[in-house]
């Protein structure tokens, strides 16, 4: 029964609708202003050299930072997210999205936090987000 009621019916209308169906999604995905790019903020990590304290995974290992550490001033550890300690735009939350994005951008003094954290310069929003998208999937926990 199931067969051969459902099989005609599945060549033309069903399938158009289902197909229909998945370019919407398509679309609607394609359209969202920006889907932030891991393997991009990657590339702009290593460009600007972020590893040389924060290490290549976000560990605060890397040679500067392990300096920085030993002085009491340590980069933190990526992988716990409950590392991010700035709220900048004080919401009451710190290192949301937004909080990570203004400190690469402005630098942690500014909100308080290590002049070691300096501003980078030349980012736009888009490198901003994906920057964060990268570190974001530094986390293990
Ligand atoms: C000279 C060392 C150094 C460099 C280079 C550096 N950082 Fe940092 N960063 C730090 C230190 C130290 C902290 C901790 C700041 C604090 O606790 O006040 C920090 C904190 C952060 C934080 C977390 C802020 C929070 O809420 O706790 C983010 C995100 C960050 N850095 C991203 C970056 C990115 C992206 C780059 C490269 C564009 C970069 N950093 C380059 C030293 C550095």
């Amino acid at each position: 029964m199931k067969g051969s009621q459902v099989k005609p019916m599945s060549k033309s209308p069903l399938r158009r609708c289902l197909l229909a169906g998945f370019f919407c999604v398509a679309l609607l995905l394609s359209g969202t202003a920006h889907a932030a790019d891991v393997a991009r903020g990657k590339r702009l990590y290593e460009k600007a050299d972020c590893a040389k304290c924060h290490g290549p995974r976000g560990r605060g290992d890397g040679p500067v930072g392990l300096t920085l550490e030993q002085i009491g001033k340590s980069p933190g550890d990526w992988s716990d997210p409950s590392t991010f300690k700035l709220d900048t735009d004080k919401d009451g939350k710190a290192g949301t999205d937004r909080d990570l994005r203004n400190v690469i951008k402005r630098g942690a003094l500014v909100f308080g936090g290590s002049q070691m954290m300096g501003p980078t310069k030349g980012l736009n929003d888009d490198d901003l987000a994906d920057l964060v998208a990268f570190i974001r999937s530094l986390a293990t926990r």
